[in-house]
């Protein structure tokens, strides 16, 4: 099967002017980036490097470490870099946010460089990679483990799993362990487990002026609610503690599926039954499709995939489905892995197309309690229709991502900022149009088109919905921070207080910039 997963597939008074003027996110990216005035990275080396750590480094464009340094998933709207700094150790963090403030100078912390958001583009100043603090150590007593800011997903579950335990991660191999969890972080654990930020202790946590706190149930409690949620507007976490688990499940059970066009409605009406509106079992880990271009099956069509996940055998798994073996699917791949394996299933491996860097990718993403089966089948014909018109789109996928969700919605809706647990699918659509193919256009209209149709299926009852992971850049705060007045009130009072001067500026900000 072709690379198709991960998404699983595999997230102040000016805001609301300002957040209904960002109809696209192109729009947003071309708006003027804040001034920074030229930096050249020997003034940075002679002024901030004699207070870091020996392991610490500063470099700017000319270093051969510069191209590593700065690549990115995303190239839609890239952050403007003038200088990278890496610290050495979690201490030379508030020095590099001090110094950065005494010459008004802007800061971005970045991770795996995964952020899909076209607010990130409105950056230039110094990138803090954290990268290089990548310690995981396990507490077997506290049953928790202590893991540095630059914890990658795919070494949080293999130095785990070597030891005995899982914990809530991301599905895909290439992403951060922080970057998902302060938005939430959904992957294949959250059916038993709840979400990555429901798993967490207490972070160490940077502030906007330079002073290191920890950041817990007790210290800081404010804090706590909000970066659980909104957590990339309000500090840099350089560790932070949270539970693990005794694997109890040594093999998971998949089954992939392809179907064709033909099987869009009685497939929806069955995953329907499946889900049944958030109550799949746990043991679940989820159902998760796309429709994407298979040349081997139709040159003219979508092709329609779909993997089961299953925390047991086959035959447990069996009952729940035969009737998708019903449907006549035009093949049927199964197998079974241990939990370090599931990426690959997802095909959103290390070495996977998912996981391939430097692409553009124009975005779009929903959140649904049930599919709307009319609704799918206009995605489908609407999906023929666009490849059919711009056949150098046909990698498009319409990424559906069904996780068990009984452990999210354990959690108290008002205890964290995730506004989202009634979420129970998570939508993503993501075309890369070609370089110089003049298609970004053609490939947002698309996007939008698919959005409204996502939301238009819901009914007029709901809102829309955006993982604030998986935003493109374009949507409103309400959509991603909820649409409850107190929340983004209360956020805003946060943001006053903790960041007045609107240091965490560039991801899917609470407090967008000025234009
Ligand atoms: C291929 C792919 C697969 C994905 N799969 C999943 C998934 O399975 N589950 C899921 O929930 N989401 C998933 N996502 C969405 C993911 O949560 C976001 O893209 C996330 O922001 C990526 O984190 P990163 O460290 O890789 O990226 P980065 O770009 O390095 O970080 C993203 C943002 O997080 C903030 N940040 C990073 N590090 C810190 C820190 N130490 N302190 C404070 N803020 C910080 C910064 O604002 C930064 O812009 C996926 C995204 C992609 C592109
Ligand atoms: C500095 O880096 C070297 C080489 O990567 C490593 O062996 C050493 O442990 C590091 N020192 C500290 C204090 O982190
Ligand atoms: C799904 O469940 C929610 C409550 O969790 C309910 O409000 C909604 O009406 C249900 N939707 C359908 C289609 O049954
Ligand atoms: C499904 O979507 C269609 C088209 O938007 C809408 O008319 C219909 O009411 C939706 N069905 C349900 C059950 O919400
Ligand atoms: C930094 O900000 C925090 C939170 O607003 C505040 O408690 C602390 O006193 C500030 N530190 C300095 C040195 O100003």
């Amino acid at each position: 099967m072709p690379s198709l997963y991960c998404f699983v597939a595999l997230g102040i008074t000016l805001t609301q002017a300002l957040a209904a003027a960002y109809t696209n996110p192109k729009d947003y990216a071309q708006m003027p980036v804040p001034r920074q005035s030229p930096l050249p990275s020997e003034s940075v080396q002679q002024g901030l490097g004699p207070s870091l750590s020996k392991n610490a480094s500063i470099f700017g464009p000319d270093d051969s470490r510069w191209p590593d340094a700065t690549e990115r998933y995303q190239d839609f709207a890239v952050p403007q870099v003038q200088v990278v700094v890496q610290p050495g150790v979690e201490d030379d963090i508030p020095t590099i946010v001090k110094y950065a403030n005494e010459h008004g100078i802007n800061f971005f912390v970045v991770n795996r460089g995964h952020s899909l958001t076209s607010t990130v583009g409105r950056f230039n100043g110094i990138q803090i990679d954290v990268r290089s603090l990548t310690d995981i150590s396990i507490n077997k007593d506290a049953m928790t483990a202590k893991l540095q800011a630059g914890a990658r997903n795919y070494e949080t579950i293999d130095v785990l799993w070597k030891e005995g335990y899982v914990t809530t991660t991301g599905s895909c191999s290439c992403v951060g362990m922080v970057g998902p969890a302060l938005g939430g972080g959904h992957g294949v654990q959250q059916g038993v487990h709840g979400l990555i930020a429901d798993n967490l202790i207490g972070l160490n946590v940077v502030l906007a002026n330079g002073t290191a706190i920890t950041v817990s149930e007790t210290s800081y409690p404010d804090l706590w609610w909000a970066m659980r949620g909104a957590g990339h507007n309000f500090g840099i976490v350089t560790s932070f503690d949270m539970k693990i688990y005794p694997v109890t499940v040594p093999s998971y059970y998949y089954r992939n599926y392809v179907f064709t066009g033909k099987h869009v409605e009685p497939l929806f009406e069955e995953l329907n039954k499946f889900h049944a509106n958030g109550s799949l079992s746990p043991t679940w880990g989820g159902a998760f499709g796309v429709y994407t271009m298979e040349p081997s099956v139709s040159t003219t069509e979508a092709t329609i995939f779909w993997t089961f996940i299953y925390g047991g055998s086959k035959e447990d798994a069996a009952a729940d489905l035969s009737s998708f073996d019903a449907l006549g699917p035009v093949a049927v791949d199964e197998g079974d892995v241990p939990f370090t394996s599931i990426s690959d299933i997802l095909i959103s491996g290390l070495e996977s197309d998912l996981c391939a860097p430097s692409k553009v990718h124009i975005t779009g993403t929903a959140g649904l309690q049930v599919y709307n089966v009319t609704v799918q089948r206009q995605l489908y014909d609407l999906y023929n229709k666009k490849v059919s018109k711009e056949p150098l789109l046909s990698g498009t996928k319409l990424v559906h991502e069904g996780y068990a969700v009984e452990g999210v919605l354990r959690g108290k809706p008002e205890g964290s900022a995730f506004p989202l647990r009634d979420d129970n699918l998570l939508m993503y659509f993501d075309a890369m149009p070609p370089p110089n193919s003049g298609l970004e256009d053609f490939a947002f209209q698309w996007a939008r088109e698919t959005e409204d149709l996502w939301n238009a299926g819901e009914g007029e009852w709901r809102k829309p919905t955006t993982y604030v992971n998986y935003a493109a850049g374009h949507e409103s705060l309400e959509s991603m921070y909820g649409y409850e007045p107190w929340r983004l009130e209360k956020l805003r009072a946060l943001k006053a207080q903790y960041d007045p001067l609107n240091k965490f500026a560039y991801y899917n900000p609470i407090v967008p910039l000025e234009s």
